[in-house]
């Protein structure tokens, strides 16, 4: 029997590989981050080759502290970044241009000229999303229309699309070799605006409106697969064969790493955004405030999962933009101790729209803004309002969940890098009214790619299996009153009023 399945968790801001023993422990982490580019103002990038060259490391790094080889492995799962945008040759391997990141707003313009006929809902009943820039879709007729020569390429099928996981599974089984993978999942192919919710294809009329060739696209794949979505090559990164057989969004990665398989079951992951997700069941519950509904996951043959999801732009993100850009911390970890300084925050809100906000508004015009700002703020309220921002956010998207779904979030299960921060996840409590609980494995996202691949060949036998591995670190309960908890959320709002109608 194999002794591990290994995760591969290709993120926003990093990327990681993990290995888990059956009863979801981790046995070994390698993780790297990779450069965000911001070439100008709303552009977000990121270089293809450089994340596949970190692939390539922390698989060999997590390889080697675990003293594994490919035969020790039972499967393979992939967790990624959603959305984000990629076109390559099929021929060279070579990408035509850098990712385009959903974070990355330069499609504003091809989504109000979309939303002229039938508003910014038009697709919403197929796709479970409002036109917006966060989606792929967007991205990749922005492509199509930027790159001479792109289009005759993507006609013919020597230009390829993926998302995050049809790139890397496509290097992993041998791209550009002719016997190469180009594959995605359900979850993944449900965040590019292409995919037909209740058909799980990619839509004719979809890819009319966006004028984007079928022949580009991957094969559309269940998340769990015991067919393999490919085996990755000798001459790889893992040195030998090994089937791929567990693909998710990484969102909905984390939600199968929270055990989260009964409607009503929810998680929220602090990553590079804030996610979160509660499930629905195999029917298709469109929102009515400010959600989007996505494929949860679909394991082998059955029906589909679907989920609401509250999607939140900016989170750890504007930790990292603290320590890169502003230069106010040295590392992430830092942000914490700032914070713990001061009693609250002072006055001061931080509204970080740098994508335009997403959930539940969606409106790609508004911009950040810090405000309440006095001679007594110093860097510990700044701290603390970045650190806020995550948890009103999450509030935000916890209050629509509850109008959609009639039923109010009474407690919510986190995961992420940010949950290491004890003081956020005593801020998330207040903030929400309700008690906050991180399990164990924090890595809900890698443990969950982990939980796909390993049930497609059997090394866990069925979900009950996954739920025995869940198992409480910690719960925080709220510890302000009402009366506080209300005056600071409406502040809030009201500083989020002031973000919209920025730009002309
Ligand atoms: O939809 C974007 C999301 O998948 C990014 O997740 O964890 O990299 O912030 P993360």
């Amino acid at each position: 029997m194999s002794k591990y399945v290994v995760a591969l968790d290709q993120g926003t801001t990093s990327t990681r590989c993990m290995l888990f023993n059956k009863r979801g422990e981790t046995a070994a982490s390698h993780q790297l981050e990779h450069r965000q580019i911001c070439p100008q103002s709303g552009w977000v990038e990121h270089d293809p080759l450089e994340i596949w060259r970190r692939v390539e490391e922390v698989i060999r790094g997590a390889m080697g502290k675990a003293g594994v080889a490919a035969r020790d492995l039972a499967a393979i799962g992939v967790a990624n970044q959603r959305e984000t945008t990629l076109v390559w040759n099929r021929n060279t391997g070579e990408p035509y241009c850098n990712a385009i990141v959903w974070q990355d707003t330069r499609t504003d313009l091809i989504c109000a000229q979309l939303a002229e006929r039938g508003g910014q809902d038009r697709f919403r009943q197929k796709t479970g999303l409002p036109l917006a820039t966060y989606f792929s879709a967007p991205k990749i007729r922005w492509m199509l229309d930027a790159i001479p020569g792109l289009r005759r390429d993507a006609e013919t099928g020597e230009a390829l699309f993926g998302t995050m996981d049809s790139w890397l599974i496509w290097k992993l089984t041998g791209g550009p070799s002719p016997a190469a993978a180009h594959v995605t999942d359900v979850t993944n192919a449900s965040r590019t605006m292409l995919m037909n919710l209740k058909t799980l294809q990619w839509d004719n009329e979809l890819l009319a409106a966006f004028d984007i060739p079928r022949a580009m696209l991957p094969a559309i794949r269940p998340s769990s697969d015991s067919a393999f979505h490919g085996l990755t090559r000798a001459d790889g990164p893992f040195g030998g064969e090994a089937p791929i057989c567990g693909v998710l969004g990484d969102q909905q990665a984390a939600t199968v790493g929270q055990v989260c398989f009964d409607v009503g079951e929810a998680k929220n992951t602090y990553g590079a955004g804030c996610f979160m997700l509660l499930n629905t069941g195999v029917e298709v519950v469109q929102s009515k405030h400010g959600l989007i509904t996505t494929v949860c996951y679909q394991f082998g043959g059955n029906p589909p999962v679907y989920a609401l999801e509250g999607s939140v732009a900016i989170a750890g993100a504007l930790v990292q933009w603290l320590r890169d850009r502003m230069q106010l911390i040295d590392s992430a970890a830092d942000v914490e101790r700032l914070a713990s300084l001061v009693p609250d925050n002072g006055g001061l809100y931080f509204v970080p729209a740098f994508s335009g906000l997403f959930a539940p508004y969606w409106r790609s015009e508004a911009r950040g803004l810090i405000i309440g700002l006095t001679s007594f703020i110093d860097r510990g309220h700044f701290a603390r309002a970045a650190l806020e921002a995550a948890a009103f956010q999450t509030r935000e998207v916890a209050d629509a969940m509850a109008s959609d779904s009639g039923v109010p979030v009474t407690a919510l299960k986190v995961d992420g890098g940010m949950t290491a921060n004890d003081l956020l996840m005593q801020i998330q409590a207040d903030v929400l009214g309700a008690p906050v609980t991180r399990p164990k494995v924090s890595e809900s996202t890698a443990l969950g790619a982990a939980y796909a691949a390993g049930l497609a060949v059997g090394y866990w036998s069925g979900i009950e299996d996954l739920r025995r591995n869940w198992s409480v670190d910690r719960t925080w309960r709220p510890s302000v009153d009402d009366t506080l908890r209300v005056k600071n959320y409406t502040m809030w709002k009201k500083a989020v009023s002031r973000t919209f109608d920025w730009i002309e």
